[in-house]
């Protein structure tokens, strides 16, 4: 178990009032776990820029009666399959399809993954969700 440390904070007024604000308005109880969350966020991104491992997902909606969408989704993620660990796909009304798709390894590839899905024709909307396994964060 790691230990607690406390350390003072010099912060202008304004810019803490306004913090305040914020977290109040994400439901957090405390300073100190908003401020844990920015600290592990930013460790994050550093992470994403690194080799180690990340973990994250891609979101993707798409029309299913393009059927050229959908090959082109199946054929890359079958390219990529050290990086995908599951994939969903949900229904969601009568012409949108949601798909998420679970990563874990190396950054560049689930970058490259991303970039290669969102980027196809017929994608309406796309997104990856950068996190990690904790390893570095705690
Ligand atoms: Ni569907």
């Amino acid at each position: 178990m790691s230990q607690l440390v406390r350390f003072g904070v010099s912060i202008d007024k304004d810019l803490l009032d306004r913090f305040d604000h914020l977290i109040q308005e994400r439901n957090y109880t405390n300073r100190s776990e908003a401020f844990r969350d920015l600290i592990r966020q930013e460790l994050i991104k550093r992470q994403w820029e690194g080799e180690g491992e990340i973990a994250g997902a891609i979101i993707l909606i798409y029309d299913h009666h393009k059927r050229e969408v959908m090959n082109k989704l199946t054929d890359i993620q079958h390219d990529y399959q050290t990086v995908i660990i599951s994939t969903q796909h949900i229904h969601l009304d009568h012409h949108n399809c949601l798909e998420i798709i679970a990563v874990r390894g190396k950054p560049k590839e689930a970058q490259a993954l991303a970039h290669s899905l969102i980027s196809i024709k017929g994608v309406k909307h796309g997104a990856l969700s950068m996190s990690s396994t904790g390893k570095e964060i705690h």
